[in-house]
């Protein structure tokens, strides 16, 4: 089977597990991967990450969006212009002063001063799925591959997702890019040290 067409399949079949998860588990899921990550050595010495807000049933980001202000780190959000376009990262200095894009995510208003992509210690990496050796499926436009493409390697990449979303295999093509690391609710998966 052609890598699009098993991508395809792999979507709908997580995305359908991750929508079925009870809201009562997804908080504490959420709080799980929060403390994990926040012992991270790559974590702690970030002074500029790429966050991106969560929505719909996807593992939250808001404890790592608090705890990132509080540490007095600088939060950069991805913005998508629209569909076929690369998007562009923000400094956003109040992360609840987000606007809902038109395909209904919350996103930093165009307004807001952008940073280079190469500017990013660490990159949280969205996912529908990621497999042990770093392949990551995404929403299928390929966003986070032009992004992470942009930051020329520089910037630690944090895949970030519930445990069932990392599965065996990934299918790769050439145009797409990997993880360093993946943090779940129950583990940080190393990839490859940086
Ligand atoms: N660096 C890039 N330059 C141009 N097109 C890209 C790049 N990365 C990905 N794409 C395109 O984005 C589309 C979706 O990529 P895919 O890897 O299937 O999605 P996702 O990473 O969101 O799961 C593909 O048609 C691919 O050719
Ligand atoms: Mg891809």
């Amino acid at each position: 089977m052609h890598p699009q067409d098993v991508k395809i399949i792999l979507r709908e079949k997580l995305k359908a597990q991750r929508d079925a998860l009870p809201v009562a588990e997804r908080k504490l899921a959420a709080d799980k991967a929060l403390g994990l990550i926040l012992q991270m050595p790559e974590w702690k010495r970030a002074q500029t990450v790429c966050l991106y807000a969560s929505f719909k049933s996807e593992l939250a980001t808001s404890g790592l969006l608090e705890s990132a202000l509080r540490a007095g780190k600088k939060i950069v959000l991805p913005r998508v212009a629209d569909k076929n376009q690369r998007c562009t990262l923000h400094h956003v200095a109040n992360p609840a002063s987000l606007v809902l894009s038109n395909l209904g995510i919350p996103e930093p208003a165009a307004t807001l001063p952008t940073v280079e992509p190469t500017a990013v210690d660490l990159f949280l990496v969205p996912g529908i799925g990621f497999d042990r050796e770093g392949n990551r499926l995404g929403h299928g436009a390929g966003f986070y591959d032009r992004l992470l493409a942009s930051a020329q390697s520089k910037g630690f990449r944090l895949g970030y997702g519930y445990d069932f979303q990392v599965v065996p295999a990934i299918p790769s093509e050439s145009h797409d890019i990997g993880v360093d690391a993946i943090a779940t609710p129950s583990e940080i998966i190393t990839v490859r040290p940086r």
